[in-house]
């Protein structure tokens, strides 16, 4: 029966690019979806950014954006990584999009209409000159119990004391450096704690189709003490105004949290697929998008990782099945990834940059196989360790599975006119026999996200068609008189074993896959390709298919951007390297300061009213009033970033920055110093 299969990874934040544990999501999602297409199953596979949230809007602000243009920018930039590790999305969405704001406001009324909607007030920090609520991360102050300063309001970094942000002395808003003012305002929240809900929900995680670990956790999560306290609560799912997201139904200011609508983010990118016609093209698919996802026979599945377990075990199901939809077959955790056994920083990323991994010419498929080596079911983390991968990708991926073709392709090609002959004898058959009957407990691993296994099994099959190769010895054959149909049969053997071991094989390695099947003129391989044979088939000219990693590759992929120089002067490490062309976006250009004047209620800023040759002058807001008086500017040139956004400040538009040099710990060693080009310089000259 032909499976009909929605499959998603988790909807990545669009305030950065993809980091290693991105790409290791994507990569165990669509071994597995590539398996299910070689299965011959229907597969929708689809992906977003999840544009939505402060943070994204604060930073989009940082950098002179609207938030819809910074997330667009973030955007643009997904393809290179997807295409570089063949990753087989069928459709690339975003959260912020009409079909996901349909889809959201839809399933919220739907929840409302079900009595599982309800609002009230609590109380907030909220930053008086933002004019905005401040979320957690935006506060921080004094530690309540050491008195650490600039201490986050959860915890404290220096005693480890953990506490409510409201407990913090002398807090500020590290938006605006204001002090917060408690504030009331109305929020909406899904009612979680139902009894309905609960028991909804225990019937759903604990029926036997989560991981037994995910199972668990979430066992925890329902637990109540003996007063009856702990256990599921509501869901704050509202902001209030301002914020990046999307607009609550007859609630005026108030949106939507982020976490809300990003999983419905799975359905809007499945509904653009649809609305485009993409199911129709590919499969023949005719139904809408409400049809197919409301058909009890697709199945759905979400990758995701185990920090988001409570979002996509409990809120996500609950939302779905309480307004009147299928809930997900299953969702599927995995652990993280550790580079060396060391833990990374989910915005940081780790050590690899899959981009310069690709820069420096690394196969994409050899980390594939590493990944797929080291996966399994279960919610562990994934060392990425790199003597191994150098190991596992030469002795085992090169030396065990891509030689065997190299070993035989020749003879074949130069004695028997690229000819293979169907007259196998008994060995040969036998070994081939054992290949195919590998096909079933290969095909068991993949479904079972059992990757190690499978690349295990798979091995071992490769080693069963070594012996045969070290046993028939065809180099020894070509040179002996009476031969050559022995010779024939032992490379055609190993020509339909590779053929075998290359459909094993291309979920993880789609791209050598494809040259095989070039090599070997045949269509695309399937699964059920593993119970035909290629008999007396012509094949192509053998052409190297994957390289052995060079070990310094992997010391070039460490080696950090720049070296960390703690006792520079200036107290702080030289930033990453850039490339010229990073450097050429930056606008440098000499400027003739033709004003400066005080600025009324600020004790840091002056206001330069600057000339850089372009018939009119700009006004912008520097921070160096403690070293300069406005005289001592006036008259003279300087250098300016011309072509940064302008940011509007509390007192007016600031239309770029002037350079000036000083410490990084100002406090401890104060004083700024404005540049100032040498004689001859004009207004309007770039620097570069
Ligand atoms: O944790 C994250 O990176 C979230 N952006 C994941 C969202 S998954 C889904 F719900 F959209
Ligand atoms: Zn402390």
């Amino acid at each position: 029966m032909t499976r009909k299969l929605f499959v998603t990874t988790a909807l990545p934040y669009a305030n950065g690019n993809f980091h290693i544990g991105h790409i290791m999501e994507y990569i165990q999602a669509d071994i597995w979806v590539r398996f299910q297409r070689m299965q011959g199953h229907q597969v929708h596979f689809v992906g977003a950014d999840d544009a939505h949230g402060a943070p994204i809007m604060i930073a989009a602000e940082k950098a002179g954006k609207t938030p819809q243009e910074f997330v667009a920018a973030i955007a643009a930039g997904r393809k290179q990584y997807l295409d570089g590790f063949h990753i087989s999305f069928d459709n690339w969405h975003s959260t912020d999009s009409p079909e996901n704001t349909q889809l959201a406001q839809d399933i919220y009324r739907a929840l409302r209409r079900n009595g599982l909607i309800y609002s009230r007030h609590i109380e907030q920090f909220f930053d008086p000159v933002k004019e905005m609520f401040l979320p957690d991360r935006y506060i921080k102050g004094e530690c309540p119990r050491c008195g650490a300063k600039d201490q986050y309001g959860d915890s404290c970094e220096v005693c480890g004391a953990v506490y409510a942000p409201t407990e913090l002395k002398n807090p500020y808003s590290t938006l605006t450096g204001a002090t917060p003012v408690m504030k009331s305002s109305e929020h909406y929240f899904f009612q979680l704690s139902s009894p309905r809900c609960i028991e909804f929900l225990q019937q759903w995680t604990q029926d036997g189709k989560l991981q037994p670990e995910v199972a668990n956790k979430v066992k925890e999560w329902f637990a109540t003490d003996d007063s009856g306290a702990g256990g599921l609560s509501d869901w704050d799912i509202s902001r209030d105004a301002p914020y990046f997201g999307i607009e609550i139904p007859d609630a005026p200011g108030k949106y939507f949290y982020v976490w809300l609508d990003a999983p419905v983010g799975y359905l809007a990118s499945l509904k653009n697929y649809f609305d485009k016609g993409g199911p129709k093209a590919k499969y023949g698919e005719v139904r809408s998008f409400e049809d197919f996802i409301a058909d009890p026979e697709v199945e759905q599945y979400h990758f995701i990782g185990k920090d988001i377990t409570y979002f996509h075990t409990l809120f996500w199901p609950a939302m779905l099945h309480f307004s009147g939809r299928k809930t997900p077959n299953n969702v599927f955790v995995h652990g993280f990834i550790t580079v060396s056994g060391e833990k990374m920083s989910k915005s940081r990323g780790t050590g690899i940059d899959p981009l310069k991994y690709l820069s420096l010419g690394m196969n994409a498929e050899w980390l594939r196989y590493y990944i797929a080596a080291k996966l399994n079911a279960r919610v562990e983390d994934v060392d990425f360790n790199p003597d191994d991968f150098v190991a596992r990708v030469n002795s085992d991926l090169v030396g065990k599975y891509v030689n065997i073709a190299s070993r035989a392709a020749g003879f074949i090609a130069k004695r028997f006119g690229g000819r293979l002959t169907a007259a196998i004898s008994a060995d040969g058959e036998q070994l081939l026999a054992t290949l195919r009957a590998g096909a079933a407990e290969v095909g068991r691993l993949y479904e079972e996200r059992e990757y190690g296994k499978a690349v295990r099994e798979i091995m071992l099959l490769a080693d069963r068609v070594n012996e045969y190769v070290d046993q028939n010895k065809p180099w020894e054959l070509a040179k002996q008189e009476g031969q050559d149909a022995r010779l024939h049969e032992v490379c055609s053997v190993c020509i339909e074993a590779f053929r075998l071991l290359t459909i094993y094989l291309k979920p993880v390695l789609p791209a050598l896959a494809a040259n095989v099947e070039a090599f070997l003129k045949v269509e695309p391989l399937s699964f059920a390709d593993a119970q035909r044979r290629l008999g007396e088939h012509v094949i192509g000219t053998y052409q190297h298919l994957m390289q052995r990693v060079d070990p310094k590759l992997l010391d070039a992929l460490f080696e950090p951007p720049a070296p960390a120089a703690p006792a520079l002067p200036g107290g702080e490490a030289i930033a990453p390297t850039i490339g010229i062309e990073d450097f050429a976006k930056v606008d440098l250009r000499i400027a003739k300061i033709v004003n400066c004047e005080h600025v009324e209620g600020s004790d840091k800023l002056l206001r330069l009213t600057l000339d850089v040759g372009e018939g009119r002058t700009r006004n912008v807001f520097s921070g160096i009033k403690s070293a300069y008086k406005p005289e001592d500017l006036i008259g003279k040139l300087t250098v300016m970033v011309a072509n940064l956004a302008p940011r509007k400040m509390k007192f007016g538009v600031s239309e770029g920055m002037v350079l000036a040099a000083s410490h990084a710990d100002e406090k401890a060693h104060p004083g700024v110093f404005v540049l100032e080009p040498w004689p001859g310089a004009e207004p309007g000259m770039r620097v570069r």
